[in-house]
């Protein structure tokens, strides 16, 4: 279902999204945690409109990532040393945004790590060849980088907001290093962006087009997240209503 050209085929599965059933059997090596998880739904995430569901959520991409580019280190599929060495860099970064978020967050963090379940079946489609890992790494980090800014607008808490920012620009040069590595523009062009220009929120983007990297409603980011199929548990609550 994901193929070498994950931007174009994500956005004909965002059309599909809503439709996905439940992932099938580990078929590769995968990290324990992953295949250990790979048979069950998991539990319900709820975010809700709030400080604390916003953080939340960004949590939850930063444990996507994190387990993405440890799956991804695990797989053996990348050979290049060079690109070797950045999965793993990234994933340290991933794993490391993920503590400190449990850790700004405290005893308002939501759900842990072994809550969540990953479809083993897609991620192992994404992690066939290295060309398809690496635009899947695109999609996350171009989704965190749009993720972030488009809950700016909603944070009131001063010190979630720091964080949050503290993490977009670390996202951002994510995505710049690894569209480097397959030679595609360093700025997401508007054309690779996953929610067209008509479906843009207007009251998060009141400068579109000025400035690259719009903002998307976290409605948005769970269908893109959905779309990808690699995290069986579902995602409500008011903020992604
Ligand atoms: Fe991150
Ligand atoms: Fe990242």
């Amino acid at each position: 279902m994901i193929s070498e050209k994950m931007h174009s085929t994500s956005r004909r599965s965002l059309i599909k999204w809503g439709i996905y059933g439940v992932g099938g059997i580990a078929i590769g090596a995968m990290p324990q945690a992953i295949y250990a998880q790979s048979n069950s739904r998991g539990k319900m995430l709820a975010f809700n409109a709030n400080d604390i569901g916003i953080l939340n959520f960004a949590l939850l991409l930063e444990e996507l990532e994190s387990a993405f580019y440890a799956a991804v280190v695990s797989s053996g599929k990348i050979t290049n040393s060079r690109e070797l060495e950045y999965m793993k860099y990234l994933g340290a970064q991933e794993t490391a945004h993920v503590k400190f978020l449990r850790s700004v967050l405290a005893n308002q963090v939501l759900f842990t790590t072994e809550d969540l379940s990953f479809n083993s079946s897609s991620l192992n489609d994404i992690l066939a060849n290295r060309d398809r890992i690496l635009n899947a790494a695109v999609t996350l980090e171009d989704l965190g980088v749009h993720a972030y800014n488009g809950a700016g607008t909603s944070l009131t808490s001063p010190i979630f907001l720091l964080a949050a920012g503290s993490i977009v620009s670390v996202e951002a040069r994510h995505a710049a290093g690894v569209r480097a590595l397959l030679n595609r523009p360093t700025t997401e062009p508007d054309r690779d962006r996953l929610i067209s220009d008509a479906n843009l929120n207007s009251t998060l983007n009141p400068f579109k087009g000025k400035a690259y990297d719009e903002l998307y409603t976290p409605k948005q980011i769970v269908a893109i997240v959905n779309s990808l199929n690699i995290l069986n548990n579902p995602i409500g609550g008011t903020l992604v209503s």
